[in-house]
């Protein structure tokens, strides 16, 4: 079995948790993009986990892999490393050679770039990514590869920090002896991570080849897809299930099936369009503890948006659906779902794409009664999707009858065992 998960809003749909709880079935999970922007968090009998780099899949598969996709800080993975080889010792970790690497002066120009764009920032999670991926696509990125050569690094923060000099004027970069320095930590931090190197792509399709079951975990959400998000409100890589492919040098056409993750209501970190927001009013982010995994903001939060849905279901061809936080949304008397998007009036078919178009978007609504705290954890996690509460069936159904897709997996808690299937997976 060949499957790829991901989310279907703007990030933090609870993908981590729900990579957790299928990667049982997996023998690999290979991460293809993102890097430390994303913040996915595992619960374990109580135990808290959380990935930036490693793949969620990392506590029940055997092997993962970070793909040439990602953009890797290594000062980061370092840490995690140590922190995941403790509680697991046998895993294996591979990362391909092909990944790019972000230094401290990624994030020092990430922060000044959000400076120069003044109103229209992004709020990006200041981890470095854009900036790494923009040296990708300008063909002066450092790979992992790279860090096993001193005299490349050195010309490549060089190459890096001439196309960039008017934006880094005034920073410690500017002095030859920092980047000197950050030449050195680089080739230490090589060092300890080269061993985890590999031809990621061979070991993917080998494992294939001798029919391991392979899941490729996507970060980020559909809405944050530098093609297909709102624009320029979304991260720098492609978030779409296509990404798994170039990402990570595996085929599209061996994938057997697609899982989206959403939210039963909907989250964002960071500026831009929200159709479905709340304003002024925290109960459901206090309800939800909505904060960053990775920056600790309050997230913003608003209805489930069903147009918003439908379209991210359809660009990356789901076939199977997972809702999570039914627990959190339940609790409301009374909940909304967006239905229609509207402008001047007219119902519109399509996915805006000018931002003067958000500014006209009206949203209606429908409303469903809440279903309450869940009261009967053990027979419902014994008996299943038949012993849900009624109410939260219709608003599971409504859900499916709109989006033409099976909710196959239900979370009704943040830890793994509170987690219930349709279908069994694989
Ligand atoms: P990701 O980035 O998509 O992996 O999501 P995050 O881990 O950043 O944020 C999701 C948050 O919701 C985490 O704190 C999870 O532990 C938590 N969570 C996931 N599923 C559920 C659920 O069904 N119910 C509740 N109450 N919390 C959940
Ligand atoms: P996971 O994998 C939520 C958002 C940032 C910002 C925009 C660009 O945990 O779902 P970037 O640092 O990528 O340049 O920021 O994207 N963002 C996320 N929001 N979850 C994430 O990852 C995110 N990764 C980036 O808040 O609005
Ligand atoms: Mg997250």
């Amino acid at each position: 079995m060949i499957s790829v998960i991901l989310g279907l809003q703007f990030g933090d749909e609870g993908k981590g948790k729900i990579t957790d709880f299928i990667s049982r079935d997996y023998d690999d999970v290979v991460r293809f993009n993102g890097g430390s922007n994303a913040g996915h968090t595992v619960v374990i009998n109580g135990e808290k986990f959380k990935f930036h780099l490693v793949p969620s899949g990392a506590m029940q598969s055997k092997m993962v892999i970070l793909g040439n996709g990602m953009v890797i800080d290594p000062e980061e993975l370092v840490s995690e490393i140590d922190l995941l080889k403790k509680s697991k010792k046998d895993i294996e970790i591979k990362i391909s050679a092909g990944a790019h690497i972000v230094t401290k002066m990624h994030k020092c120009l990430d922060k000044r770039e959000e400076a120069v764009r003044s109103k229209l920032n992004i709020g990006t999670t200041s981890q470095g990514i854009g900036p790494t991926y923009e040296d990708k696509y300008a063909r002066t990125g450092i790979r992992l590869i790279d860090l096993s050569n001193k005299e490349i690094i050195s010309n490549k923060i060089e190459t890096i920090f001439n196309m960039k000099r008017e934006l880094l004027k005034g920073s410690i970069y500017e002095s030859p002896e920092e980047r000197k320095k950050m030449v050195e930590d680089l080739f230490s931090y090589g060092n300890l991570i080269l061993k985890y190197m590999d031809y990621t792509e061979n070991i993917i399709y080998n494992d294939y080849r001798c029919g391991k079951n392979i899941l490729f975990e996507g970060a980020q959400g559909g809405m944050l897809d530098i093609d297909f998000g709102i624009y320029p409100f979304v991260t720098s890589s492609n978030t779409l299930a296509g990404a798994m492919s170039t990402g990570s040098g595996f085929s599209f056409r061996k994938v057997d099936r697609v899982i989206g993750v959403f939210k039963a209501y909907t989250s964002k970190v960071g500026s831009g369009p929200f159709p479905s927001e709340i304003i002024n009013d925290s109960t459901l982010r206090d309800l939800g503890s909505e904060y960053g995994t990775t920056t600790g903001r309050p997230r913003r939060v608003g209805w489930l948006d069903l147009p918003l849905l439908k379209y991210t279901t359809m660009v990356n061809d789901v076939d199977s659906l997972a809702i999570t936080k039914v627990d959190v949304l339940g609790q409301l008397k009374t909940i909304k779902v967006v239905t229609k998007y509207t402008i001047d009036g007219n119902e519109i078919d399509y996915f805006p794409r000018r931002l003067e178009d958000f500014e006209k978007l009206r949203v209606e609504y429908r409303e469903f009664p809440g279903w309450g705290s869940i009261k009967n954890q053990d027979s419902i996690l014994s008996g299943g999707y038949e012993e849900l509460p009624e109410n939260m069936r219709k608003f599971l159904e409504f859900i499916e009858e709109e989006i033409g897709k099976s909710i196959d997996i239900v979370s009704l808690g943040e830890d793994r065992k509170m987690t219930i299937t349709k279908q069994i997976f694989n």
